[in-house]
């Protein structure tokens, strides 16, 4: 064992690796240097998970706009039996687990002494996401053997273990955060790591009708603004710039042709940002936006594609009485 590995080991079986290392963060310096030194400035939404936006999007799921998890919640809620029904010496995977809300549905469905042959495998970039979800999990499961990662999915390749009877769960519809070849890629390498009867289960948010979209991106109280602005405080921190989120207004809309919500800041003022990562300052114009998020929304015709280039099968779409939200099951064969 190196020591980026098994940094935290309690009495119940709880462990945490972290992938995350010095040359990370230098990596994730260039990405970000290369986002905003673009004609068109970016940042990736996964620079949205430091801990006090981990904090904000659990805010942003327990708001009246944003339908997407309490829906995905009941679809669990209401599958729960049928979804865990042969889960027994299961390996259950999270990708992006957050705050563990949604496994802690399908732990529940089942009984102790098949929580007892269960291991639980939660992957977040976010550390803070981490620990304050497993030992949340571990009270309530005391039975179930955790052993967490922090790593960033789409950097490093090995951090699926090479396990049986794999259950990879990728709630939430964060497939919908990465451009359409990066949602094939990404696709294509978890169904690699996968044997045959190995189990994939995606949440994905459905195309709908644009303004109860638009709405659940510009909440009333104004979380999702606080969220997008907050990725600035991450980039200070990375690149010790001095960006104010005041200067800065939320924007959020959909983008029919992409079928997605696009999130971006926009600047109300002109501005110079200096960086000693940087060797010219940073300019940005009044009005000039930095583009943070991506929320792709699907269709049933795009989540049956995913298997089609893949050893997939679509076994079940499940989904609530509007549609919203589907929940899918994939088999590898
Ligand atoms: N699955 C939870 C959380 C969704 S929020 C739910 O459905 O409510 C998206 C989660 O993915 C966050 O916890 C974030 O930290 C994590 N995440 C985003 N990009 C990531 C990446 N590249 N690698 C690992 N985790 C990532
Ligand atoms: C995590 N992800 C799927 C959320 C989404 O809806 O795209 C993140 C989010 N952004 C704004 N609100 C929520």
């Amino acid at each position: 064992m190196t020591n980026k590995e098994a940094e935290n080991t309690t009495d119940q079986a709880i462990t945490i690796r972290n992938f995350m290392s010095e040359t990370d963060i230098e990596i994730q310096r260039n990405e970000l240097i290369k986002g905003l030194s673009s004609e068109n400035k970016y940042i990736s939404s996964k620079y949205f998970y430091d801990k006090k936006g981990s904090e904000l999007f659990e805010e942003i799921t327990k708001l009246e706009e944003y339908y997407p998890t309490r829906t995905e919640l009941s679809i669990l809620k209401n599958n729960a039996q049928i979804l865990t029904k042969n889960f027994f010496d299961t390996n259950i995977i999270e990708l992006g687990s957050g705050d563990c809300s949604k496994i802690s549905l399908l732990l529940k469905a089942m009984t102790r002494n098949r929580i007892k042959t269960t291991t639980y495998t939660p992957v977040d970039v976010s550390k803070s996401a981490i620990e304050k979800s497993i030992n949340q999990l571990a009270v309530k499961f005391p039975d179930l053997k955790i052993k967490a990662i922090t790593a960033d999915f789409m950097h490093h390749s090995n951090f699926i273990p090479d396990v049986k009877n794999k259950v990879i769960c990728f709630f939430g519809s964060t497939i919908g955060n990465l451009n359409r070849s990066e949602a094939k890629e990404f696709i294509k390498n978890t169904a690699n790591k996968m044997s045959p009867g190995d189990i994939f289960l995606l949440g994905t948010d459905m195309v709908k009708d644009i303004k109860i979209l638009e709405k659940a991106y510009n909440d009333k109280l104004k979380i999702t603004a606080a969220f997008n602005k907050n990725i600035l405080n991450q980039v200070n921190k990375l690149l010790k710039t001095d960006f104010e989120t005041d200067f800065f207004e939320h924007i959020a809309f959909f983008n029919k042709k992409e079928s997605r919500i696009e999130m971006h800041l926009k600047a109300k003022t002109d501005m110079q940002i200096s960086s000693p990562f940087l060797k010219e300052k940073l300019k940005l114009k009044k009005n000039e936006t930095i583009h943070t998020e991506n929320s792709h929304k699907f269709t049933k015709e795009r989540i049956r594609e995913f298997a089609e280039f893949t050893n997939l099968k679509t076994a079940n779409i499940f989904t609530d009485k509007n549609q919203l939200f589907s929940l899918v099951q994939y088999i590898k064969l």
